[in-house]
């Protein structure tokens, strides 16, 4: 049974990632971090009570930013694949932690790939090594934008994912190891964070239908993005570690949509015009912002044949579709005394 260790298994993508491979038959080690709360809740269905037989997933305490405890897990897991997808990911919050950002998604990256190092040297095993890299690595480069376009970040946190990608390369390249660089365009769901702006707007959308909210503040809405499906995506993440030779590749969709453009599409879906419940917020804008991401995913399609099956309109439609229904259960908690969640964050 192939072994898989997953950093950031408790994520949008993790979660994904951890079906898919537990499908696939795998046995699935996750590193999460310790909370004061659970932070489980996207791999809830997923988890098993560990005294019971047969069990293939596993949840272990651990940060990129402790490289012991990453070393330890890594010894007493023994993966065939490694996974890297923890990472402070949230763009327009690296601005106000720069350094803290910098430690999980470029020291985390190198304190992995370092223990890997060291691990392979003295088993002697194959280890195959999956790096999340973004699309934000690109930033002011104009688009479309491929595996062979200069990075230009605009933030500490795509700077920290360029140094991520560069130690990625220098290990593979240092050492022979088995490391591929994903360099992903914005993937969503309804598992995404309710902080990035798809999740923000179709919750919102949500909560106004149900009359659980009146407006929605937001940044710029004239930035583009390349969006897809988390579920395609993470199909990708298996298809680079399968390969004969590790690369690195560039996965989207190669269509962009702007911010506006996905408001139109989730309050339309509803019948709302969204320019009613809009409004904009200087503290949503960013110091240096990317205005223009559309990818080109053609190494991809050729070498991994992979292509994105679900498109813009239809995975708008499955994220207000999912928080609608969110939206609902909500109302009833509310009417029945319980406090309403506060949205509209970030
Ligand atoms: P996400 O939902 O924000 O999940 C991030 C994960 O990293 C969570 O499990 C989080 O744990 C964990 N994490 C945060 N800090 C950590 C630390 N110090 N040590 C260990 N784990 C830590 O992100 P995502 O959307 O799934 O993205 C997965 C990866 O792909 C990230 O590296 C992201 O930067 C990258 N990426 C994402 C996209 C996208 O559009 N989604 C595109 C390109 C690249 P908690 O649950 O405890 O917070
Ligand atoms: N989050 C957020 N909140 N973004 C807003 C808002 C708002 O209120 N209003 C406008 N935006 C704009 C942002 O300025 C940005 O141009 C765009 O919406 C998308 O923002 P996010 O959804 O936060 O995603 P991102 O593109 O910055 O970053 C995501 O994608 C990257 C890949 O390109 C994250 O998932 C990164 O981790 C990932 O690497």
């Amino acid at each position: 049974m192939p072994v898989a260790l997953i950093t950031g298994v408790t994520g949008q993508d993790g979660s994904y990632l951890t079906r898919l491979l537990l499908a696939k038959g795998y046995e699935v080690h996750g590193v999460i971090r310790r909370a004061s709360s659970f932070n489980t809740a996207r791999i809830e269905d997923l988890y098993q009570d560990p005294h019971q037989p047969g069990v293939r997933l596993f949840l272990h305490y651990g940060d990129l930013c402790d490289g012991t405890g990453l070393r330890r897990i890594l010894e007493r897991v023994r993966p065939d694949e490694v996974y890297n997808l923890g990472a402070q990911s949230h763009v327009r919050v690296s601005f106000e932690q720069p350094e803290y950002t910098a430690d999980t998604v470029a020291l985390g990256t190198l304190r992995l790939l370092d223990a890997v190092r060291d691990y392979v040297e003295r088993t002697g095993r194959q280890v195959r090594f999956y790096q999340a890299g973004s699309s934000e690595m690109f930033g002011a480069a104009p688009p479309p934008q491929n595996e062979r376009t200069p990075f230009y970040p605009r933030s500490p946190y795509a700077v920290s994912k360029v140094a991520a990608h560069w130690y990625a390369v220098n290990y593979r390249e240092a050492y022979g190891l088995y490391i591929v660089n994903g360099i992903l365009f914005n993937h969503e769901s309804p598992q995404r964070g309710e902080t990035f702006v798809s999740r923000k707007i179709t919750r919102a959308v949500g909560r106004i239908v149900h009359g659980l909210q009146q407006k929605l503040y937001l940044g710029n809405l004239e930035a583009r993005r390349d969006w897809g499906y988390a579920g395609d995506y993470v199909e990708a993440m298996w298809l680079m570690l399968q390969q004969p030779e590790p690369d690195d590749y560039v996965i989207a969709t190669g269509e962009s949509h702007s911010v506006k453009e996905f408001l139109e599409a989730a309050f339309g879906y509803v019948g709302l015009d969204w320019r009613r419940y809009v409004e904009q917020d200087p503290r949503y804008f960013r110091p240096t912002e990317v205005e223009h991401l559309e990818g080109d995913a053609s190494k991809a399609r050729a070498k991994l044949g992979w292509a994105p099956k679900v498109r813009f309109a239809e995975l708008v439609r499955m994220m207000v579709e999912h928080d609608l229904e969110l939206a609902r259960r909500e109302k009833l908690l509310v009417k029945n005394g319980y406090p309403a969640v506060s949205g509209g964050r970030d």
